[in-house]
């Protein structure tokens, strides 16, 4: 049994089937807020789960947090990190004695293994080395997604993981989103009668889109993923995970369309700071994103006195990618990208990937013969065609204590207790995405970006 089959039910009915939540509040007369409840199969752990961070970034820290959170189920004992501020920063936060703190993820595998597990949180292609080396080593493994930019590589780290008899849990969080997680068990239990098709689409927005993959660490496809990996890994994966049969064959188009030089207006110069005549009219200025409204500035890496942020921030723009104009990078990941999946039975579904939206938060309408669900990842609702009840469900993982500073609808933090209890328990199956299950939502974007390049329907062979 696994943690859905689990879910605690109560006496909220949908099309005949009953949902399996705790209800925190009914909001209206068909319209409920809800929560999943602990797993049952969780147990109380003796001591912590030991683990060392490879790469003190952004993913590392959301990881650590978990840890400082939750110090009795996962203790932190190692951290590699090049960067020395996170590096210092890291070890400050988990007490991380100075012989177990490291430059680069190769230093910790010439130690005997002295952990549980490896939190795999480096760039995307330096994946593929520690993940082999941990396995080697009899480490259980937190991997971010990608599992790795090579269709190859992806398979050799599930071969070595079965041979080695280790856990390898792969960090598609949205598979523990509360959101997702009802999908799931509504459509497994029938509510919406068999699934003929999906419609699934992941808006980017596009000052995100700007920071992330025109100018920041995946604007480059070659160095990092394509940005059906990088970016859209999750959403192949959902798509794959609500549908449950194999999937068969992939076309997928889209290109780089705006982000390049042909479009850089008038008077704009090669950083926003150059005295860009058109920077206050841009919506993808540095200045009026970075310094004027402060977003993602955890990249800059702050110093703690918020009063030098002004002048730090200012700096940055002036000497990194950050601050440079969108048009002129040397980027080459599409900003748009559709994809047309036919899975077993004949069931399809559609993918669109858009960079040019006000808004995040992805939508999914799911298709079925008797009835249908349209969300947005704030509510769910599904229309039942045999009375023409709607209901709609509102997920609710702020409210489930502990987990406030979790991304993902909840997603980063559940994963990350799962992880641990199935570590402590050494039993894989308390994860939903074990490299086993997510392997193949990994192979259809390697077929996505291949139909994409060479314009042909791709045949996807497990
Ligand atoms: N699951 C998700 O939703 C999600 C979201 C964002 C990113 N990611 C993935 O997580 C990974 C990390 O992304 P991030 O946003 O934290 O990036 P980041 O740049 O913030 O962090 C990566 C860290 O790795 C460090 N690093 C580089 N080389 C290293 C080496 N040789 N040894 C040890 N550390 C090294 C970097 O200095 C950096 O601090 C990427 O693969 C990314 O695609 C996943």
């Amino acid at each position: 049994m696994n943690r859905r089959e689990l879910l605690k039910s109560i006496g909220i009915s949908v099309g005949g089937t009953i949902i399996s939540t705790k209800v925190l509040a009914r909001l209206s007369d068909n319209s409920f807020e809800y929560s999943i409840p602990p797993n049952p199969l969780h147990k109380p752990i003796g001591k912590p789960v030991t683990a060392i961070t490879l790469g003190a970034g952004n993913r590392g820290t959301v990881y650590g947090n978990f840890s400082a959170e939750f110090p009795k189920e996962l203790k932190i004992v190692g951290v590699a990190e090049p960067i020395k501020y996170r590096n210092d920063k890291y070890a400050k936060t988990h007490k991380i004695a100075d012989e177990n703190r490291f430059t680069t993820w190769e230093h910790v595998f010439n130690r005997p293994k002295f952990a549980d597990a490896i939190i795999i949180t480096t760039p995307d292609r330096l994946h593929y080395g520690p993940c082999m080396k941990a396995l080697e080593m009899g480490y259980d493994v937190l991997l971010e997604k990608p599992i790795s930019p090579s269709e190859k590589e992806c398979r050799n780290i599930l071969e070595l993981s079965k041979k080695k008899g280790r856990i390898v849990a792969v960090c598609h969080v949205l598979r523990y989103a509360p959101y997702f997680v009802k999908m799931k068990e509504l459509i497994a239990k029938g509510t919406v009668g068999e699934v003929i098709s999906v419609q699934h689409f992941e808006p980017i927005e596009h000052t995100h889109m700007a920071h992330s993959y025109v100018r920041g660490n995946w604007h480059n496809s070659k160095e990092t993923t394509p940005i059906i990996l990088s970016k859209s890994c999750h959403d192949l994966d959902i798509i794959k995970w609500m549908i449950n049969k194999p999937s068969k064959q992939i076309v997928a188009m889209g290109d780089l369309k705006w982000f390049k030089i042909q479009n850089a207006p008038e008077g704009s110069t090669p950083r926003c700071t150059d005295g860009c005549k058109v920077e206050r009219q841009c919506p993808y200025s540095a200045i009026r994103n970075y310094y004027d409204k402060r977003e993602r500035i955890n990249v800059f890496d702050l110093p703690e006195d918020k009063s030098k942020h002004a002048e730090v921030i200012m700096e940055r723009l002036k000497t990194t990618n950050y601050g440079r104009c969108v048009y002129r990078m040397e980027n080459d990941q599409p900003d748009h990208y559709i994809t047309s999946i036919q899975f077993g039975d004949n069931v399809t579904a559609n993918f669109s990937m858009e960079a040019f939206t006000s808004y995040a938060g992805r939508r999914t309408r799911i298709m079925g013969a008797m009835g249908d669900m349209v969300g947005d990842m704030t509510e769910l609702v599904i229309t039942d065609f045999r009375t023409g009840k709607q209901t709609k469900l509102v997920p609710k993982a702020e409210d489930v204590e502990g987990y406030k500073n979790s991304g993902h609808g909840g997603g980063d933090w559940l994963l990350a207790r799962d992880f641990v209890q199935a570590v402590a328990q050494q039993n894989a199956q308390l994860l939903t995405s074990t490299i086993d299950d997510s392997i193949e939502s990994h192979v259809m974007g390697f077929m996505a970006e291949e139909s994409r390049k060479k314009g042909k329907v791709m045949q996807i062979k497990m």
